[in-house]
């Protein structure tokens, strides 16, 4: 696997009401998915990395909670690599890339959306009463969705009745995450080991509520697959709670 990635051959089904979603992350050993500052970053190795990047020619769209800018996930967007793997399944099109924000509060200059290259404007979906920032609706495509906040439910319908939007990858962050998978809408959990131990007291975790789950209710995982690479393990799971794709 000296080129590809370790989910080049993935075959996932198809959405119907609601995108088929994944959500993809990677964690040290101690728990950690992110460091205490930016030098941390990447925490991963670079089969984990090359396995990020092409992870998304699985997907019609990319979705990221709005904390998750400033940490360049512009990066491998729209890459000849991942162009090509596109082309290769019939795919001309790029992944739509959606970031949610209940705030608004969003800035227009990060490099995302200053991506010339990219064909298709960042979509950012606010709720009704969000104050977007001044000059975001040049950069990015506003769509409103919820009223205090952005309904994920209602999000994901609009992506799949409006967008096309057949399989979606969630690549975070925690907050997002929570969100997701409390509403039912995450299908699989993608999570990545990646053998450094940070030491930090109270790490960021892959998912982050406002407060844990009751005991009889935590997200049960059934293990798909585990496949080792280097000295990553990369952990493949499918969720119990996922609400049905048929309507
Ligand atoms: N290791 C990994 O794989 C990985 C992957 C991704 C991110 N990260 C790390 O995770 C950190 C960012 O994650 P985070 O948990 O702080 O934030 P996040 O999940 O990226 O973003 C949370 C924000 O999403 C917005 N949002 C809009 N609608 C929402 C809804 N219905 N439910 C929840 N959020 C909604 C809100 O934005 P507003 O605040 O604008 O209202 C909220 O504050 C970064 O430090 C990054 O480095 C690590």
């Amino acid at each position: 696997m000296s080129e590809g990635g370790v989910y080049d051959d993935l075959e996932l089904p198809s959405g119907t009401w609601r995108p088929y979603t994944a959500i993809q992350m990677v964690m040290t050993v101690d728990g950690a998915i992110k460091g205490p500052t930016d030098d941390y970053w990447p925490i991963s190795l670079e089969a984990d990395q090359r396995t990020f990047r092409r992870f998304r020619v699985h997907f019609d769209a990319v979705l990221h909670g709005a904390r998750t800018l400033g940490m360049r996930i512009d990066r491998y967007m729209w890459s000849a690599e991942l162009r090509r793997e596109r082309q290769r399944r019939g795919l001309d099109e790029p992944p739509l890339f959606i970031v949610v924000s209940n705030s608004g509060q969003i800035d227009p200059g990060d490099r995302v959306f200053q991506r010339r290259s990219y064909p298709i404007a960042p979509l950012v979906v606010v709720p009704e009463v969000a104050d977007v920032t001044a000059g975001l609706a040049a950069a990015a495509e506003i769509v409103r969705i919820g009223e205090a906040r952005v309904d994920l439910e209602a999000l994901m319908r609009y992506l799949a009745a409006e967008r096309g939007v057949r399989r979606l990858v969630c690549e975070g962050g925690a907050i997002l995450n929570y969100h997701m998978l409390n509403a039912g809408l995450v299908d699989e959990f993608f999570i990545t080991v990646t053998p450094s131990i940070i030491g930090e007291p109270r790490p960021r975790t892959a998912v982050e509520g406002p407060a844990a789950w009751a005991g009889d209710e935590v997200q049960r995982l059934e293990l798909v697959s585990t496949t080792r690479c280097g000295h990553e393990v990369f952990l493949r799971y499918r969720v119990d709670r996922a609400r049905p794709l048929e309507a």
